[in-house]
């Protein structure tokens, strides 16, 4: 399985911090934010990974990770994302490096208490399609939200409503097989602009193909400055990507 982190993006809800870098280098309490996004992937067992990256100061991931070498890969692929397209047109631009595989997908601001492995193993035992994971949160309204039916059946997935019809939120790890790129495709931009990842994976639910799983642990986003805050107490409390 290939991993793709999506570190690409403006920051420009950090402003000014991220003038001067990129938001995903930024330190959560001992490290870059990058490292958690990477180790969550490594510590699942995949080593075959790309960063899709933007801005201006593409160049510092070079400069702070390299080969990968010093994470113990074998390896790290970079590619480059203009503008500020969405995450869908980001993981676009992974077409080339996945080919026919599956793939992890995970936002370079999400950062996990607890190890991914279970959900990438409940992922190689779906025989196709996608997979999305869900966390309880008390402001669901800042994610994309799923809606159930009385059954407790996902039905769709809302991105960023104004009223939540459910507690959880989608979190920034995904799951897919290489007919994503098709989907993506057929994308249309949203009224922000950008191509949603709430899109595609509402496509893969028509399909009856979205599978989901709930974790345990907690989870936080980092891209505004009470979630950076967060992450960084957070971190500091319990420490990241454990098992
Ligand atoms: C994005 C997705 C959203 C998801 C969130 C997780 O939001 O659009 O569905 O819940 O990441 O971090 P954004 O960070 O672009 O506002």
């Amino acid at each position: 399985m290939k991993g793709i982190i999506l570190a690409g993006g403006l920051g420009s809800r950090l402003d000014p911090l991220t003038r001067i870098t990129n938001k995903h280098l930024l330190p959560i309490y001992d490290k870059p934010m990058i490292h958690y996004p990477l180790e969550a992937l490594i510590g699942a067992g995949i080593s075959d990974i790309l960063i899709v990256t933007g801005g201006k100061n593409a160049g510092h991931f070079l400069e702070l990770l390299g080969n990968g070498s010093e994470l113990g890969l074998p390896h790290l692929n970079y590619t480059y994302q203009k503008g500020e397209g969405g995450i869908a047109e980001a993981l676009s631009l992974a077409r080339h490096f996945v080919g026919d595989e599956r793939m992890c997908v995970i936002l370079g601001d999400n950062i996990l208490e607890r190890s991914i492995a279970a959900q990438v193993a409940a992922y190689r035992a779906q025989p196709s399609g996608a997979r999305i994971l869900l966390k309880e949160v008390p402001d669901p309204e800042r994610f994309g939200v799923p809606v159930f039916d009385d059954d407790e059946k996902l039905i769709d997935i809302e991105e960023k409503p104004a009223r939540p019809r459910s507690n959880y939120a989608v979190i920034g790890v995904y799951f897919y097989d290489s007919t994503v790129f098709e989907i993506i495709d057929g994308l249309e931009p949203s009224a922000r602009g950008e191509l949603e990842i709430t899109d595609v994976n509402n496509h893969y639910l028509q399909r009856g193909e979205l599978d989901y799983g709930v974790i345990e642990g907690w989870w936080t986003d980092a891209g505004t400055f009470p979630s950076l805050l967060r992450a960084n107490n957070l971190v500091e409390q319990t420490g990241a990507n454990n098992t």
